[in-house]
This record gives structure tokens, C-alpha cells and sequence, in this order.
């Protein structure tokens, strides 16, 4: 069975996976500085799995960080590189700290791999790379559009350099997941999103909007080309976002499996910022309070994928819908904040 480390394991995405690991046999190891978490998420992975995980508080601007990690547990044959900074806005405002943190994580933790032979990464990557598309929906083969923030580009920028690395000598495998909006929380509802601050994700505002921490949910522009007017994305839950790792890492272990692949993780269904907040009015005893305003700057008009190949290629079905996400998240947001 493999032995998996997990980059930026305390998060969101990473800690969803890090529970769907385990209940699948696998052994997880979980490095994080807690730059975007909080150790209470080891607490709730433990609460889930019933397992200690071992946990390594490092940076991986550190080189020396992974190789003492790669040292202290040299089976392991799969990185899941979730590590990185993710926030949009910021990106634009201190693009060096973008940068320095996404790429030179990345290229210490390529390095090290390749010194110590350990075979497999799959990467985060995001649908940001397609912009917004001229058709729909984007398939893995549709051209990318010019980053349109800093954070964007370090996504592209890591695609690139994880190509021309494996191109160069053909040391490692990898799988680059091109995450759509992942959304939810772990079917317990002791797992979720916790964002810093004022959300500037949907979900997550949606939630607190309804738990009253928030007032009114700003919906951004109902003067889009979509059905109601408000922009569609494809949203993801995250628990089926987490599988899509396990399977990725099947496919590798397959020796047939090319050394460098790219695969759209979404429903394939675009939902817009109306349909979100009706699925979520179904588990409300009062319907969630919005108003329209101008769009938000940087923002796509439409987008969702076309799925197929993680379908055929990695044998990946998603399990959860609309509703499934949106009342997740309501869920761990009230147990979060005991009021359930
Ligand atoms: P997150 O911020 O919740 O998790 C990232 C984790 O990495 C955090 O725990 C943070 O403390 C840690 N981290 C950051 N830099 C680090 C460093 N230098 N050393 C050690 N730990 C570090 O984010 P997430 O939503 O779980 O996203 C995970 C990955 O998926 C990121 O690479 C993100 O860019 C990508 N992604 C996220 C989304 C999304 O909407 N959430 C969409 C597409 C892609
Ligand atoms: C979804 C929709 C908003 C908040 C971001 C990143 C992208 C990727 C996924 C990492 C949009 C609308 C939102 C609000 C609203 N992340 N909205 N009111 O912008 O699609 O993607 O996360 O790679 O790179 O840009 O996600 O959740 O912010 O917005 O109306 O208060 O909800 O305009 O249409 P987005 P989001």
C-alpha cells in the first residue's frame, strides 16, 4: 500500500483527502506551516479516522524541510503537493509572496523528489488556467487564456515546470488535476472549509450569511449571458475532488500510465450564483438574504468542464450534487459553530 505525503494537509482540499486516504488504508504523512490552517485540523482528521497522522510543521520554501521528511520516512512513494497560496485578490496585491510561496515550494519539493527517488506527485492546479474559454465546456485540450492574476500564473507557471522537469529526464510521474470550484464538507460534517476572515468564496459566505455572521450574500452582477444573469461556474465537492487523488495515484501505479497527464476535475454541470443560493434556501427555514451589485473585477461570465477523461482514463465518478454540496457546508458550518 502507499505511502503518501501530503502537502498542505491542514487545509481544505488536503485535509478532505488526507480522511479519504485513510479510510481507504492508505498511510498518510502531513507537512503544513499552518500559513492558511489551523492545528485544530489535524484534531478533526483524528475525530473522523481515529488515526494519529504523523504530522511534520515545516515550510516548504525550506528545502531542508522535505528532504529530512523524505529521510525520516524513505518509502514514500506518492507526494500530493496541495501546499500553496490560493487567494485571488492578494495574488494581484503581493504577487512576490505568490511566487516565492507556490514556485519555490514546487521546485524544492521536485528536487528532493528526484534526489531521494520518490516516483509519483500529483499536483493541484486549477481551472483559473483556462480563463474565460470561447467555447464550453473546456476540455483539457482547450487553449489556456493569459493568467488573468498572479495566482493564476503560478498554477501555469507550476503546469510548465512540472512538464519540463518530467520531459527532462523522466524521474518522476505526475498527475495535474485541474480543480473546478470545490465546495462542501465531509459527509460527518466535522471537516470543512474554514477561511480566514471575510470569505471571498461563495459557499462560504453563503453559510455564514445563513448562520447570520454575515448579513446579505453580494451576489456579483445579474447582467451576465446565462440564464438567470449571474455567472455559472462548476462546482465540486470536495469529498469526490478528495477520490480523484486515490484515483490518480491507481493510474500512475499503472506502468502503462504516460509520465505527465492532465485531468479537469468537476461535475461537468455549471450551476449559477441563483442556483446555488435556491439549492441552499431548501435547508433554510428562511430564504438566504442577497442583492445584486456590479461584477466582481477578474470574474468569468461561464465556465464548466468536460470531464471525460478523468471518467475514462481514471475510472472517477463524482457522487455528490448540488444539494449534497450546499447543505454539507451548511451542516459543518453550524456544527462549527455549535448551533447544531
Ligand atoms: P488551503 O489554503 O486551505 O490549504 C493549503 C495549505 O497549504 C494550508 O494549510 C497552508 O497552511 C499550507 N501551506 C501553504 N504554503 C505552505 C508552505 N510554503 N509550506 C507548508 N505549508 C504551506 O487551500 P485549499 O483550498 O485546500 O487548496 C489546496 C490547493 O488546491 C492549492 O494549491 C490551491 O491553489 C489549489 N486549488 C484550490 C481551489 C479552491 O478553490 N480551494 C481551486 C483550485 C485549486
Ligand atoms: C463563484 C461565483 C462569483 C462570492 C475562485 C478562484 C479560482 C479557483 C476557484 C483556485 C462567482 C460569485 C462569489 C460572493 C458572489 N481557485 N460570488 N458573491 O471566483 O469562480 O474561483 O475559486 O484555484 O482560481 O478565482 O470562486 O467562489 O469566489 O465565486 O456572487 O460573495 O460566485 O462572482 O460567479 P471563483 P468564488
Amino acid at each position: 500500500m502507499n505511502k503518501v505525503l501530503v502537502t498542505g494537509g491542514a487545509g481544505y482540499i488536503g485535509s478532505h483527502t488526507a480522511i479519504e486516504l485513510i479510510k481507504k488504508g492508505y498511510e498518510v504523512i502531513i507537512v503544513d506551516n499552518f500559513s492558511n490552517s489551523e492545528p485544530s485540523s489535524l484534531d478533526r482528521i483524528k475525530k473522523i479516522t481515529r488515526k494519529d497522522v504523523p504530522f511534520i510543521f515545516g515550510d516548504l520554501k525550506d528545502r531542508n524541510v522535505i528532504s529530512k521528511i523524505f529521510e525520516s520516512f524513505n518509502d514514500i512513494d506518492t507526494v500530493i503537493h496541495f501546499a500553496a497560496f490560493k487567494a485571488v485578490g492578494e495574488s494581484v496585491a503581493e504577487p512576490l509572496k505568490y511566487y516565492n510561496n507556490n514556485i519555490l515550494s514546487l521546485i524544492n519539493l521536485l528536487y528532493s523528489m528526484k534526489q531521494y527517488n520518490v516516483p509519483n506527485l500529483i499536483f493541484s492546479s486549477s481551472c483559473t488556467v483556462y480563463g474565460q474559454p470561447d467555447e464550453l465546456p473546456v476540455t483539457e485540450d482547450t487553449p489556456l487564456k493569459p493568467a488573468s492574476s498572479p495566482y493564476g500564473n503560478t498554477k501555469k507557471i507550476s503546469e510548465d515546470i512540472i512538464t519540463d522537469f518530467i520531459n527532462s529526464g523522466n524521474y518522476i510521474k505526475s498527475i495535474i488535476l485541474r480543480y473546478f470550484n470545490p465546495v462542501g464538507a465531509d459527509i460527518s460534517g466535522d471537516n470543512g472549509e474554514l477561511p480566514q476572515g471575510i470569505p471571498n468564496n461563495l459557499l462560504p459566505y453563503i453559510t455564514q450569511t445563513a448562520l447570520g455572521i454575515r448579513e446579505c450574500l453580494n451576489v456579483y452582477g445579474n447582467d451576465y449571458d446565462t440564464h438567470d444573469g449571474t455567472a455559472i461556474r462548476d462546482y465540486i465537492h470536495v469529498s469526490d475532488l478528495a477520490n480523484a487523488h486515490i484515483d490518480s495515484m491507481r493510474y500512475l501505479s499503472n506502468k502503462s500510465a504516460p509520465f505527465c497527464d492532465i485531468f479537469n476535475i468537476g461535475t461537468g454541470e455549471g450551476y449559477s450564483v441563483l442556483d446555488v443560493i435556491n439549492s441552499i434556501n431548501k435547508f433554510l427555514d428562511r430564504p438566504l438574504p442577497y442583492k445584486i451589485v456590479n461584477r466582481r473585477p477578474g470574474d468569468v461570465e461561464k465556465i464548466w468542464a468536460d470531464n471525460t477523461k478523468a471518467k475514462n482514463t481514471l475510472n472517477w465518478f463524482p457522487k455528490f450534487n448540488l444539494d449534497d454540496m450546499t447543505s454539507s457546508s451548511l451542516n459543518w458550518e453550524k456544527k462549527f459553530r455549535g448551533t447544531l
